[in-house]
């Protein structure tokens, strides 16, 4: 693995682009939020920042970046499709729409939020997620982003996709945390080229995660707290993780994870912690 030094040590994607090995969350963060935390964010040191055009915040994104006064190439600006856009025309123009409200000309990478899936769709879901992502295809080789990907896509997903698809989907976003680790899922994905996004990195609103007692007791022994712990294991799983706060001494803090290396035994029980809370969503048995 690439030495990580700081949040902006880059990683290589399967397109040979590169992407800092830690992003700043904007999930439940509204437009009037959004536009001050992802300025602060984007002072705080952070260049890769996550949207959703779901999250309905990607014109207070814009405008956080925008009034950071920071060159756009400096910034990995990543936005999702949403569910209700699926399919090939469709997917097109809620990209140009998520553009727009971002005041942008291009994304860093752009990802269908979550697959089609039996449950809702039948023998239909393989076909709606091939024409989602023939779409995106396109609008990769036109030049509007710079990388494609999924998220909550679980090796069934990824596996029914690419007998279709003729570029390899370069991200996986996933729910990962202590408690709900996607152990074996992270393993196919990256034998399979895929970088995996941890998405709750935290465990998210309601989650025990940072209070766990064996969190709180490691975290003390390695002299940093809770959240930070969280961080460094999914980092040291060759993971990247999209902690959001809004923050700016959290948004710091979630920055702070390159001085300290936890060791294999502790690694080990992190990921052998039981179910902490968080989304913990089955993406076959989604019903939005
Ligand atoms: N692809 C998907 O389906 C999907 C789904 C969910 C999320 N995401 C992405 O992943 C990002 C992260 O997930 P998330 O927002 O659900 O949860 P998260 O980052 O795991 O947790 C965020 C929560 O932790 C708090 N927090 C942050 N840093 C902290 C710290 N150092 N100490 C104590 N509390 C701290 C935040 O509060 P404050 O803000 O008040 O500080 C917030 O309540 C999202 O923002 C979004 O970009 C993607």
């Amino acid at each position: 693995m690439v030495e990580l030094k700081n949040i902006n040590s880059l990683l290589k994607l399967n397109n040979g682009v590169t992407i800092p090995c830690v992003g700043y969350g904007t999930f439940r963060t509204p437009n009037d939020v959004a536009e001050k935390a992802v300025e602060d964010a984007i002072n705080v040191g952070y260049r890769l920042i996550d949207t959703a055009a779901v999250y309905g915040n990607e014109e207070g994104v814009g405008k956080g970046i925008k009034d950071s006064g920071i060159d756009r190439h400096r910034l990995f600006v990543t936005s999702k499709l949403w569910n209700t856009d699926r399919g090939y025309e469709s997917t097109k123009k809620a990209l140009d729409a998520t553009l727009q409200r971002l005041q942008m000309d291009y994304l860093d990478l752009y990802l269908i939020h979550w697959p089609a899936n039996r449950k809702q769709f039948g023998d239909k879901a393989a076909e709606i997620n091939a024409e989602t992502w023939r779409a995106m295809e396109d609008a990769y080789h036109e030049g509007k982003l710079r990388a494609i990907g999924l998220s909550n896509f679980m090796p069934n997903h990824y596996q029914e996709l690419m007998k279709t698809a003729t570029v390899a989907p370069a991200v996986d976003q996933i729910e990962v945390h202590p408690g709900w680790t996607h152990a074996e899922e992270i393993k196919f994905l990256q034998a399979h080229n895929v970088l995996v996004e941890a998405w709750g990195p935290l465990g998210g609103q309601g989650a025990s995660v940072m209070t766990n007692p064996t969190m709180v007791e490691l975290a003390k022994k390695y002299g940093k707290s809770t959240a930070q712990l969280s961080l460094r294991w999914i980092l040291q799983q060759g993971v990247l993780p999209l902690p959001k706060s809004v923050h700016a001494d959290r948004m710091k803090q979630n920055t702070d994870i390159f001085d300290f290396e936890i060791s294999d035994e502790d690694m080990q029980k992190i990921s052998a912690l039981p179910n902490l809370g968080g989304q913990c969503r089955v993406p076959d048995d989604v019903d939005f």
